[in-house]
Parts: C-alpha cells; sequence; structure tokens
C-alpha cells in the first residue's frame, strides 16, 4: 500500500490503535465526509489502523453500506486518485446503519449490528462513538446508548463529543451532569480540534521543552500577549448553526481559549493527562475579561458587509442564504482578559477572531517588554519590542523577532527575524487535527480533550459578555466591516487605548 511521503514514518513516534469500531453519528452530515473520513483515510495511510477495524456510519437515512461508500469516496477524490488499491481496501471497513439514536428500537438494532462487526472484523467490542449530531441530541444520544448497555465497560467504549459543549456555563454544567451520568469521566472525550494541531502541541514543547523560554514567561518580561485566529471564508452552508451560535461561541469560547491556556498554564509535574488538564483548567479559573463588570468596555463585535470587487463580489453576511437579513449574529469578536496570579498578573491578552478577513491564520504573539534605555537609534524610528510569534496554521512554525545593528559605520538598530518553519524543517506539513485527536480518541489517550473543569470555566470566563448580548445587546453593538479587512474599526480602539496595535501578518 503506498505511503503518502516514506519520511514521515522515520520521524514519527507513533502508537498503534487497537482493534476497533469507530461508530459515526451524524455521517451523512458535513464533518463526515469533510474531516473525519478523510482522517481515518489518512491514518489508514499511515498504517496506524490496525487491520481488525471498522467504520459504522449512523444517521437517520436510509442509506446502504456501498451508497454510504461511494459519498466518502466522492469527497476523497483527489487523495484516491493516488491511492486508489489503498482507498478500495479502506473502504471494506466502512459500514452503514439507519439508526434514530431517539428510537429505542434502532439502538437495540445498533447494538445488533455492532455485534455483528465485532464477529466480521474481530474488533473486539472496542468501540468509540463519535456524536457528530446537533448539540442538543448530545445529552439525549449518551443517554441512548447507555441505557442500552453500550457504555458499560469503561475500558472498552469511550463517547467523543463535538463542540459547542453548552451554550453557557449553566448548560455545559447541565450538559455534563447528563453524561456523567451515563460514562465515567475518563470514558467522555470533548472534542476541540485546536488541540490536533501540531502547533499548538508545539507550545507546550517550546515552553517545556528548552530552558531559555520558561524563566521570561511572565509577568516581568512579557508586556502582552494576541491571539488570533483569522478566517478568508464566510459562513459557508452552515448558516443554521451560526446564526444561534456566533464567533464567541463558535471560535473564541473554545478554540481561542484552549490557545490561551496552553499559552499561559504552568508547567505540570509531568506529562499525563491529568497533569496537563490540571494546569490548564487552573489557569482559566484565574482568566477574566479585562471589565468584568462593565464588559462592553473590554469587547467588541463585528459583522461582515458586502465586499470583494465587481467581478468577484462577496455578499454580506445578512445576504448569506439562510441568514436572517436583520442578523445580529457576531461574525468577529475581540476581547481583552487578564489572568489573575502570580505569573500573569496585569498582562493583557487580546483574543480576535473573524470570517471574511483578508487572511487564514492562527497565530500566538507574546510581545516582550521594551528595553529600559534606548542607546541606539532605530532604523524604525524607535526599537521594536521583541516577540515571539507562534504561527499555528497556516505556514507552521514559529518567528523570534529581535533587533540587531543595521550594517555601516553608524550604530543603528533594526528588527530581523529567526524563523522556524515546520515544512522546510520536517519536509512535509503537519496532519490535519483530526487525525490526531480520533487516533487519540481511540488509543483512550484524554490528554488532548477537553475535561468537565475546563469546559465550565471556559464558560464562565464569558459569561458577562453573554448574559450582556442575552439581557442588553445594544450595549455591546455589532459594528459592520467590509469582507476583506481586519474587522470593525472599534476592535483597533481596544487597543489603542492601552497605545498598541494588532499585529497586521
Ligand atoms: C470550527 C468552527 O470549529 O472551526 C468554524 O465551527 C471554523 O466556524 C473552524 O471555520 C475553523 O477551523 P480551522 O481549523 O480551519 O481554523
Amino acid at each position: 500500500m503506498p505511503i503518502t511521503n516514506p519520511l514521515r514514518l522515520g520521524l514519527r513516534q507513533e502508537r498503534v490503535i487497537p482493534p476497533q469500531c469507530l461508530v459515526i453519528f451524524g455521517a451523512s452530515g458535513d464533518l463526515t465526509h469533510r474531516k473525519l473520513v478523510p482522517a481515518l483515510f489518512e491514518l489508514f495511510l499511515q498504517r496506524r489502523l490496525p487491520s481488525e477495524f471498522a467504520v459504522l456510519g449512523c444517521a437517520r437515512r436510509p442509506w446502504s453500506d456501498e451508497f454510504f461508500r461511494e459519498r466518502m469516496a466522492e469527497s476523497l477524490q483527489e487523495k484516491i486518485k493516488d491511492n486508489s488499491l489503498a482507498w478500495e481496501q479502506f473502504s471494506k471497513g466502512l459500514f452503514y446503519e439507519p439508526v434514530d439514536l431517539q428510537k429505542a428500537d434502532d439502538v437495540i438494532r445498533l447494538g445488533e449490528r455492532l455485534n455483528a462487526i465485532d464477529r466480521l472484523k474481530a474488533t473486539h467490542n472496542n468501540r468509540t462513538f463519535y456524536l457528530s449530531v446537533a448539540p442538543k441530541f448530545y445529552g439525549n444520544g449518551c443517554r441512548a446508548l447507555a441505557s442500552a448497555g453500550l457504555l458499560k465497560d469503561p475500558k472498552r467504549s469511550r463517547v467523543v463529543i463535538e463542540k459547542p459543549f453548552g451554550r453557557d456555563f449553566s448548560s455545559a454544567r447541565d450538559l455534563n451532569e447528563l453524561v456523567q451520568n451515563c460514562a465515567l469521566e475518563s470514558q467522555i472525550f470533548r472534542i476541540d480540534h485546536y488541540l490536533g494541531k501540531e502547533t499548538v502541541q508545539n507550545i507546550l514543547v517550546l515552553r517545556f521543552a528548552n530552558t531559555i523560554f520558561e524563566p521570561i514567561w511572565n509577568r516581568n518580561y512579557i508586556s502582552n500577549v494576541q491571539i488570533t485566529a483569522a478566517e478568508t471564508v464566510g459562513v459557508e452552508e452552515r448558516a443554521g448553526y451560526y446564526e444561534t451560535s456566533g464567533a464567541l461561541r463558535d471560535m473564541v469560547q473554545n478554540h481561542l481559549t484552549q490557545m490561551l491556556a496552553i499559552t499561559a498554564m504552568e508547567p505540570p509535574g509531568h506529562f499525563d493527562p491529568e497533569a496537563i488538564r490540571n494546569e490548564k483548567a487552573k489557569v482559566l479559573q484565574a482568566a477574566r475579561l479585562a471589565n468584568e463588570n462593565e464588559p462592553w468596555k473590554c469587547c467588541v463585535r463585528g459583522q461582515y458587509s458586502k465586499g470583494g470587487t465587481t467581478t468577484n463580489p462577496i455578499n454580506g453576511y445578512r445576504e448569506e442564504p439562510g441568514v436572517n437579513p436583520n442578523s445580529t449574529t457576531e461574525t468577529y469578536v475581540a476581547t481583552k482578559l487578564f489572568i489573575e496570579n502570580w505569573r500573569w498578573q496585569g498582562v493583557p491578552f487580546y483574543i480576535r477572531t473573524g470570517k471574511r478577513l483578508p487572511k487564514r491564520l492562527s497565530e500566538v504573539v507574546l510581545t516582550f517588554r521594551e528595553a529600559p534605555v534606548h542607546l541606539f537609534d532605530s532604523a524604525s524610528g524607535s526599537p521594536t519590542p521583541n516577540q515571539l510569534i507562534l504561527r499555528i496554521q497556516p505556514d507552521e512554525g514559529a518567528e523570534f523577532r529581535f533587533e540587531v545593528k543595521s550594517p555601516g559605520s553608524g550604530m543603528r538598530s533594526r528588527a530581523v527575524e529567526m524563523d522556524f518553519s515546520y515544512d522546510q524543517t520536517f519536509g512535509e506539513p503537519s496532519d490535519e487535527g483530526y487525525v490526531r485527536l480520533l487516533a487519540d480518541a481511540m488509543l483512550g489517550d484524554p490528554t488532548l480533550f477537553t475535561r468537565s473543569d475546563e469546559v465550565e470555566a471556559a464558560w464562565r470566563l464569558y459569561t458577562p459578555l453573554l448574559e450582556l448580548i442575552g439581557d442588553s445587546p445594544w450595549q455591546l453593538p455589532i459594528y459592520p466591516y467590509e469582507s476583506g479587512t481586519w474587522g470593525p474599526t472599534a476592535s483597533d480602539d481596544l487597543l489603542s487605548k492601552d497605545l498598541l496595535l494588532w499585529r497586521r501578518p
């Protein structure tokens, strides 16, 4: 079977996934064909799936195994072209069962189908149930699986739950209670695909495998931190979901907050799942909005309006199919936080995310304090403070900016960069987050999944904003911004009050 890049196996240290049946609920949905099945096929190409492996797709539609295989093949056309033999082998392990988790009979039939697959593929009753369904079905889905006895063996069964986990603090707490009544916490894998990104995990290695960063990773040396997740795409075909969510719930509470936690957490005592998740939970519990009691002062919301060119016009959010023409859903959020602990007291963390911005990019930028005395003239007027830029995507890597002497007889300084690129160093772009996370879930390794207390702390952090949006949204107006620009100008004011600027990458 062809391997996409032979170098890969040499550089990687991979664990072997045990015999397994992965059951995907919501198999007719977008995530399954865009992310999950491609990630599984990638694992297959990397020879990380055991031969005793099966995928059982479940949804309400009355599809057959064959139809499910054809649908998945359509989405993977490009990749299959170069790996047709591998696809033929892989797709033999794809099955489909029409299941409505609300119907007890369907769940009983599911159990029987799973037993049959176990016998056929020798998957040893090891089952990972992936809930890629509408969030309102997470609780009932777990309940249905538990009452059919499908979660009773904590060593052999687990549930993966997609985001958003709850819509606010109290619904997340209720959902936690419900799912913890169905399964042990060790069986529950709350997924946030940002944690599957190699570069997000690299923040941990950069910080804790080097001695030079940790001593300066604090309020004495760092003046501020900016965390950005910018997208060029609009809402695409997801208006139904997005209209009930908005950028704060869709991106900030989960992906950006996880990047914040990994950047700001204390070093764990050892590299084990609970030690890491303890530190992440602790730092989130210490995080506060910069103006908790007047949250409108530390947050800016925006919504993209039309843009593009006459030949290539881009719709505004309110013109997108399925969006209410008077929608007040935000597609952009910027906010400012503090972390009230010894390490970070007084250091502002600015976070922003938006759709239809000029570039697709996620990054964490740590800006260091200025030199106390400026001895030299600088080519740019004043010396640029040192910056460490952790590029999460695309062009994964890291960059350090510092001042050097400009060539010539004078003593002027100018900023230069030292650059590390994953692609150039390792000869390959890193895997999609779902590749790593699906493998970890099937291995039963929860390190990169969010624990119940972390999810609750993340929701609690944004509660003042969510309440404000719910109760008196006029206090947090939605500023329009032209598609293809860096968000509303009001978000620049959030930083200019602190004499800072957003980085324009
Ligand atoms: C998802 C959000 O979780 O993350 C989407 O629901 C967003 O709205 C996506 O587009 C961004 O992920 P990535 O990996 O492309 O940055």
